[in-house]
Protein backbone atom coordinates (compact mmCIF):
# COMPACT_ATOMS: atom_id res chain seq x y z
CA UNK A 1 0.00 0.00 0.00
CA UNK A 2 1.26 3.82 -0.91
CA UNK A 3 1.68 6.41 1.77
CA UNK A 4 0.74 9.66 0.91
CA UNK A 5 3.61 11.89 0.42
CA UNK A 6 4.12 14.33 3.00
CA UNK A 7 5.71 17.98 2.26
CA UNK A 8 9.13 18.05 3.31
CA UNK A 9 10.11 21.27 5.23
CA UNK A 10 6.63 22.82 3.68
CA UNK A 11 6.97 25.93 6.07
CA UNK A 12 10.62 26.71 5.15
CA UNK A 13 9.38 26.41 1.71
CA UNK A 14 6.46 29.00 1.87
CA UNK A 15 8.62 31.47 4.23
CA UNK A 16 11.26 31.24 0.78
CA UNK A 17 8.37 31.96 -1.86
CA UNK A 18 6.45 34.58 0.72
CA UNK A 19 3.25 33.84 -2.22
CA UNK A 20 1.78 37.04 -2.81
CA UNK A 21 -2.02 37.64 -4.65
CA UNK A 22 -1.61 37.84 -7.92
CA UNK A 23 1.94 36.20 -7.90
CA UNK A 24 3.14 33.62 -10.26
CA UNK A 25 4.29 30.60 -9.07
CA UNK A 26 6.39 26.97 -10.36
CA UNK A 27 6.21 23.47 -8.48
CA UNK A 28 8.37 22.23 -10.71
CA UNK A 29 8.26 18.23 -9.01
CA UNK A 30 4.32 18.49 -8.11
CA UNK A 31 4.39 15.03 -7.14
CA UNK A 32 1.68 14.75 -4.74
CA UNK A 33 0.97 18.70 -4.84
CA UNK A 34 1.46 19.53 -1.45
CA UNK A 35 3.83 22.62 -2.20
CA UNK A 36 1.27 23.92 -4.83
CA UNK A 37 -1.15 23.39 -2.41
CA UNK A 38 0.03 25.61 0.52
CA UNK A 39 1.34 28.31 -1.99
CA UNK A 40 -2.18 28.39 -3.60
CA UNK A 41 -3.86 28.64 0.16
CA UNK A 42 -1.52 31.20 1.11
CA UNK A 43 -2.61 33.82 -1.64
CA UNK A 44 -4.53 34.46 -4.26
CA UNK A 45 -1.75 33.41 -6.88
CA UNK A 46 -1.38 30.86 -9.55
CA UNK A 47 1.30 27.83 -9.92
CA UNK A 48 2.49 25.90 -12.89
CA UNK A 49 3.24 22.26 -11.52
CA UNK A 50 5.35 20.21 -13.86
CA UNK A 51 5.88 16.38 -12.84
CA UNK A 52 7.73 13.54 -15.61
CA UNK A 53 5.40 11.14 -14.32
CA UNK A 54 2.33 10.29 -15.84
CA UNK A 55 0.30 8.82 -13.41
CA UNK A 56 1.26 12.19 -11.25
CA UNK A 57 -0.38 13.90 -14.11
CA UNK A 58 -3.73 11.82 -14.39
CA UNK A 59 -3.54 12.31 -10.35
CA UNK A 60 -3.83 15.76 -10.37
CA UNK A 61 -6.64 16.53 -12.32
CA UNK A 62 -9.05 16.69 -9.21
CA UNK A 63 -6.82 19.51 -7.67
CA UNK A 64 -6.92 21.50 -10.93
CA UNK A 65 -10.24 21.57 -10.96
CA UNK A 66 -10.19 22.30 -6.90
CA UNK A 67 -8.41 25.30 -7.32
CA UNK A 68 -10.57 26.52 -10.68
CA UNK A 69 -7.81 27.46 -13.23
CA UNK A 70 -5.38 28.62 -10.67
CA UNK A 71 -3.47 25.80 -10.62
CA UNK A 72 -2.17 24.44 -13.90
CA UNK A 73 -0.26 20.92 -14.40
CA UNK A 74 2.10 20.23 -17.06
CA UNK A 75 3.55 16.79 -17.75
CA UNK A 76 7.20 17.17 -18.38
CA UNK A 77 10.78 17.26 -16.87
CA UNK A 78 11.78 20.57 -14.67
CA UNK A 79 14.75 21.02 -16.72
CA UNK A 80 12.44 21.69 -19.37
CA UNK A 81 10.69 24.29 -17.53
CA UNK A 82 11.61 27.92 -19.34
CA UNK A 83 10.31 26.07 -22.85
CA UNK A 84 7.68 24.33 -21.26
CA UNK A 85 6.36 27.44 -20.04
CA UNK A 86 6.91 29.64 -22.64
CA UNK A 87 4.86 27.38 -24.86
CA UNK A 88 2.27 28.27 -22.49
CA UNK A 89 2.26 31.63 -22.63
CA UNK A 90 4.12 32.28 -19.51
CA UNK A 91 7.86 33.73 -19.68
CA UNK A 92 8.09 35.26 -16.11
CA UNK A 93 7.75 34.04 -12.57
CA UNK A 94 7.53 35.38 -8.99
CA UNK A 95 8.93 32.14 -7.59
CA UNK A 96 10.49 28.31 -8.34
CA UNK A 97 10.19 25.47 -5.68
CA UNK A 98 11.88 21.97 -6.36
CA UNK A 99 11.55 19.26 -4.24
CA UNK A 100 14.30 16.63 -5.77
CA UNK A 101 13.65 12.79 -5.98
CA UNK A 102 10.93 10.45 -5.70
CA UNK A 103 7.91 10.54 -3.65
CA UNK A 104 6.67 8.33 -1.29
CA UNK A 105 4.29 7.22 -4.01
CA UNK A 106 6.57 6.04 -6.24
CA UNK A 107 8.80 4.03 -3.84
CA UNK A 108 6.61 2.32 -1.93
CA UNK A 109 4.51 1.19 -5.27
CA UNK A 110 6.01 -2.11 -5.68
CA UNK A 111 5.22 -2.29 -9.85
CA UNK A 112 7.24 1.16 -10.04
CA UNK A 113 10.58 -1.16 -9.37
CA UNK A 114 12.36 1.67 -7.65
CA UNK A 115 12.74 -0.19 -3.98
CA UNK A 116 14.15 -3.28 -2.68
CA UNK A 117 12.09 -3.45 0.37
CA UNK A 118 8.96 -4.62 -1.82
CA UNK A 119 10.01 -7.01 -4.51
CA UNK A 120 9.01 -5.49 -8.14
CA UNK A 121 10.27 -5.17 -11.92
CA UNK A 122 13.64 -3.63 -11.81
CA UNK A 123 11.96 -0.38 -13.60
CA UNK A 124 12.97 3.04 -11.65
CA UNK A 125 11.80 5.27 -14.61
CA UNK A 126 9.87 8.16 -13.26
CA UNK A 127 8.49 9.06 -16.73
CA UNK A 128 7.70 5.21 -17.59
CA UNK A 129 9.52 5.07 -21.22
CA UNK A 130 12.94 4.64 -22.06
CA UNK A 131 15.50 2.51 -21.03
CA UNK A 132 14.82 0.82 -17.11
CA UNK A 133 17.29 -0.09 -14.25
CA UNK A 134 16.86 -3.63 -16.22
CA UNK A 135 17.94 -2.31 -19.74
CA UNK A 136 21.19 -0.81 -17.33
CA UNK A 137 22.15 -4.01 -15.43
CA UNK A 138 21.75 -6.69 -18.37
CA UNK A 139 23.36 -4.37 -21.11
CA UNK A 140 26.33 -2.16 -19.56
CA UNK A 141 29.50 -3.05 -19.54
CA UNK A 142 31.14 -3.97 -16.59
CA UNK A 143 33.24 -0.94 -15.82
CA UNK A 144 30.52 1.51 -17.00
CA UNK A 145 28.30 -0.08 -14.57
CA UNK A 146 30.65 0.03 -11.59
CA UNK A 147 30.98 3.96 -12.66
CA UNK A 148 27.63 4.53 -12.02
CA UNK A 149 27.50 2.55 -9.13
CA UNK A 150 30.75 4.44 -7.54
CA UNK A 151 29.46 8.03 -9.08
CA UNK A 152 26.13 8.39 -8.25
CA UNK A 153 25.47 5.71 -5.51
CA UNK A 154 29.16 6.33 -3.86
CA UNK A 155 29.63 2.58 -3.52
CA UNK A 156 32.97 2.33 -2.24
CA UNK A 157 32.51 -1.46 -3.71
CA UNK A 158 30.79 -0.44 -6.51
CA UNK A 159 33.65 -3.06 -8.64
CA UNK A 160 32.87 -5.85 -6.72
CA UNK A 161 28.60 -5.10 -7.31
CA UNK A 162 29.33 -4.77 -11.10
CA UNK A 163 31.40 -7.95 -10.56
CA UNK A 164 28.60 -9.95 -9.41
CA UNK A 165 25.88 -8.25 -11.55
CA UNK A 166 28.11 -9.71 -14.77
CA UNK A 167 28.24 -12.45 -13.04
CA UNK A 168 24.77 -13.53 -12.32
CA UNK A 169 23.10 -12.24 -15.60
CA UNK A 170 25.21 -14.87 -17.41
CA UNK A 171 23.14 -17.40 -15.62
CA UNK A 172 19.74 -15.43 -15.75
CA UNK A 173 18.30 -11.91 -16.89
CA UNK A 174 18.21 -9.62 -13.64
CA UNK A 175 14.45 -9.08 -13.74
CA UNK A 176 13.26 -7.89 -10.70
CA UNK A 177 14.25 -5.57 -7.42
CA UNK A 178 15.08 -8.50 -5.06
CA UNK A 179 16.90 -10.51 -7.35
CA UNK A 180 19.01 -7.64 -7.65
CA UNK A 181 19.24 -6.59 -3.73
CA UNK A 182 20.34 -10.24 -3.15
CA UNK A 183 23.13 -9.97 -5.62
CA UNK A 184 24.86 -6.94 -4.38
CA UNK A 185 23.94 -8.57 -0.49
CA UNK A 186 27.02 -11.25 -1.69
CA UNK A 187 29.53 -8.55 -2.14
CA UNK A 188 28.25 -5.89 0.20
CA UNK A 189 27.56 -6.37 4.27
CA UNK A 190 25.39 -4.19 6.24
CA UNK A 191 27.17 -1.15 7.22
CA UNK A 192 27.48 -0.06 10.91
CA UNK A 193 23.96 2.44 10.53
CA UNK A 194 22.29 0.16 9.61
CA UNK A 195 21.62 1.24 6.04
CA UNK A 196 20.85 -1.68 4.01
CA UNK A 197 23.45 -2.70 1.54
CA UNK A 198 21.61 -2.28 -1.69
CA UNK A 199 20.97 1.46 -0.68
CA UNK A 200 23.56 2.36 -2.77
CA UNK A 201 23.29 1.02 -5.51
CA UNK A 202 19.66 1.05 -5.98
CA UNK A 203 20.44 5.03 -5.41
CA UNK A 204 23.28 5.18 -8.16
CA UNK A 205 21.12 3.33 -10.88
CA UNK A 206 17.87 5.80 -9.82
CA UNK A 207 20.06 8.45 -10.88
CA UNK A 208 21.68 7.31 -13.58
CA UNK A 209 18.24 6.24 -15.15
CA UNK A 210 16.55 9.19 -14.79
CA UNK A 211 19.29 11.43 -15.54
CA UNK A 212 18.64 13.18 -12.25
CA UNK A 213 21.82 15.20 -11.58
CA UNK A 214 21.30 16.19 -15.17
CA UNK A 215 17.88 17.92 -14.48
CA UNK A 216 19.35 19.46 -11.38
CA UNK A 217 21.60 21.47 -13.68
CA UNK A 218 19.21 21.94 -16.01
CA UNK A 219 16.28 22.97 -13.84
CA UNK A 220 18.57 25.57 -11.88
CA UNK A 221 19.67 27.46 -15.02
CA UNK A 222 15.66 27.34 -15.93
CA UNK A 223 14.39 28.87 -12.81
CA UNK A 224 17.08 31.50 -13.56
CA UNK A 225 15.82 32.38 -17.09
CA UNK A 226 12.39 32.64 -15.81
CA UNK A 227 12.31 33.98 -12.59
CA UNK A 228 11.57 38.13 -12.36
CA UNK A 229 13.66 40.23 -10.44
CA UNK A 230 13.02 39.71 -6.80
CA UNK A 231 12.02 36.16 -7.65
CA UNK A 232 12.32 33.31 -5.24
CA UNK A 233 13.83 30.09 -5.39
CA UNK A 234 13.72 27.17 -2.92
CA UNK A 235 15.53 23.75 -3.71
CA UNK A 236 15.06 20.48 -1.11
CA UNK A 237 17.27 18.12 -2.05
CA UNK A 238 17.78 14.63 -0.38
CA UNK A 239 21.07 13.74 -0.49
CA UNK A 240 24.78 15.19 -1.08
CA UNK A 241 25.13 14.77 -4.96
CA UNK A 242 22.08 17.19 -5.57
CA UNK A 243 22.83 19.45 -2.89
CA UNK A 244 26.61 19.78 -4.03
CA UNK A 245 25.21 21.12 -7.08
CA UNK A 246 22.54 23.58 -5.91
CA UNK A 247 25.11 24.99 -3.54
CA UNK A 248 27.84 25.12 -6.42
CA UNK A 249 25.19 26.45 -8.66
CA UNK A 250 24.16 29.21 -5.96
CA UNK A 251 27.34 30.17 -4.89
CA UNK A 252 28.75 30.67 -8.46
CA UNK A 253 25.48 32.40 -9.59
CA UNK A 254 25.63 34.63 -6.21
CA UNK A 255 29.36 35.81 -6.82
CA UNK A 256 30.57 33.50 -3.58
CA UNK A 257 33.05 32.54 -5.17
CA UNK A 258 36.31 32.37 -2.84
CA UNK A 259 39.79 33.55 -4.40
CA UNK A 260 41.39 30.48 -5.22
CA UNK A 261 44.69 31.75 -2.47
CA UNK A 262 44.82 34.16 -0.45
CA UNK A 263 48.13 35.11 -1.66
CA UNK A 264 46.67 36.11 -4.67
CA UNK A 265 45.42 39.67 -5.62
CA UNK A 266 41.60 39.83 -6.03
CA UNK A 267 40.59 38.81 -9.52
CA UNK A 268 39.40 41.97 -11.35
CA UNK A 269 37.29 40.59 -13.78
CA UNK A 270 34.62 38.80 -11.78
CA UNK A 271 32.77 37.42 -14.78
CA UNK A 272 28.97 38.57 -15.14
CA UNK A 273 26.49 40.11 -12.99
CA UNK A 274 25.37 37.62 -10.19
CA UNK A 275 21.79 36.78 -11.24
CA UNK A 276 21.04 35.03 -7.16
CA UNK A 277 21.38 36.55 -3.91
CA UNK A 278 22.04 33.79 -0.90
CA UNK A 279 18.59 34.21 1.52
CA UNK A 280 21.07 32.39 3.36
CA UNK A 281 24.73 31.16 3.33
CA UNK A 282 24.16 27.11 3.84
CA UNK A 283 21.55 25.05 3.86
CA UNK A 284 18.06 24.38 5.75
CA UNK A 285 17.72 21.18 7.98
CA UNK A 286 14.25 19.68 8.81
CA UNK A 287 13.83 20.16 12.75
CA UNK A 288 14.12 17.13 14.79
CA UNK A 289 10.26 17.50 15.19
CA UNK A 290 9.73 16.90 11.50
CA UNK A 291 11.87 13.93 11.25
CA UNK A 292 10.06 11.88 13.93
CA UNK A 293 7.03 12.80 11.90
CA UNK A 294 8.40 12.02 8.78
CA UNK A 295 11.48 9.79 8.99
CA UNK A 296 12.01 10.43 5.44
CA UNK A 297 12.95 14.33 5.78
CA UNK A 298 15.79 13.56 7.83
CA UNK A 299 18.37 13.97 4.98
CA UNK A 300 16.99 17.02 3.16
CA UNK A 301 18.37 19.78 2.63
CA UNK A 302 16.90 23.38 1.44
CA UNK A 303 18.72 26.34 -0.02
CA UNK A 304 17.21 29.20 -1.12
CA UNK A 305 17.87 32.29 -2.73
CA UNK A 306 16.01 35.74 -4.54
CA UNK A 307 16.83 36.63 -8.06
CA UNK A 308 18.78 39.81 -8.89
CA UNK A 309 18.26 42.03 -11.85
CA UNK A 310 20.97 40.76 -13.97
CA UNK A 311 20.44 38.90 -17.11
CA UNK A 312 20.30 35.39 -17.02
CA UNK A 313 23.89 33.78 -17.35
CA UNK A 314 22.13 30.93 -19.77
CA UNK A 315 23.85 27.25 -19.96
CA UNK A 316 23.45 24.82 -17.10
CA UNK A 317 26.31 24.26 -14.75
CA UNK A 318 28.88 21.92 -15.63
CA UNK A 319 28.61 18.76 -12.99
CA UNK A 320 31.07 19.40 -10.38
C1 LIG B 1 9.73 14.41 -3.73
S1 LIG B 1 8.40 14.35 -4.86
C2 LIG B 1 7.65 15.92 -4.71
C3 LIG B 1 6.57 15.97 -3.69
C4 LIG B 1 5.81 17.28 -3.63
N1 LIG B 1 6.63 18.38 -3.21
C5 LIG B 1 4.64 17.16 -2.69
O1 LIG B 1 4.59 17.90 -1.69
O2 LIG B 1 3.75 16.33 -2.93
C6 LIG B 1 9.21 14.50 -6.38
C7 LIG B 1 8.31 14.49 -7.60
O3 LIG B 1 9.05 15.12 -8.63
C8 LIG B 1 8.97 14.39 -9.82
N2 LIG B 1 10.22 14.64 -10.53
C9 LIG B 1 11.45 14.24 -10.18
N3 LIG B 1 12.35 14.69 -11.06
C10 LIG B 1 11.66 15.42 -11.98
C11 LIG B 1 12.03 16.15 -13.14
N4 LIG B 1 13.30 16.23 -13.54
N5 LIG B 1 11.07 16.81 -13.81
C12 LIG B 1 9.77 16.74 -13.41
N6 LIG B 1 9.36 16.04 -12.34
C13 LIG B 1 10.30 15.39 -11.63
C14 LIG B 1 8.76 12.97 -9.40
O4 LIG B 1 8.06 12.27 -10.41
C15 LIG B 1 7.94 13.14 -8.12
O5 LIG B 1 6.56 13.08 -8.41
Amino acid sequence: MSMPHIPVLLNEVLDTLVPRDGGVYVDGTFGNGGYSRAILEAANCTVWGIDRDPNVIAKSKHMETEFGGRLRVVEGRFGDMSKLLRAKGVSVVDGVALDLGVSSMQLDQAERGFSFMNDGPLDMRMEQNGPSAEDAVNDMDEEALANVIYEYGEERKSRWVAHAIVEARAEKRITRTKQLADIVCRVVKKSKDGIHPATRTFQGLRIYVNDELGEVNRGLAGAEQLLAPNGRLAVVSFHSLEDKRVKAFLNERSGNVPNPSRYLPDVEDKGPAPTFKLLKKGAVKPTKDECKINPRSRSSRLRMAVRTEAPAWGGERSAS
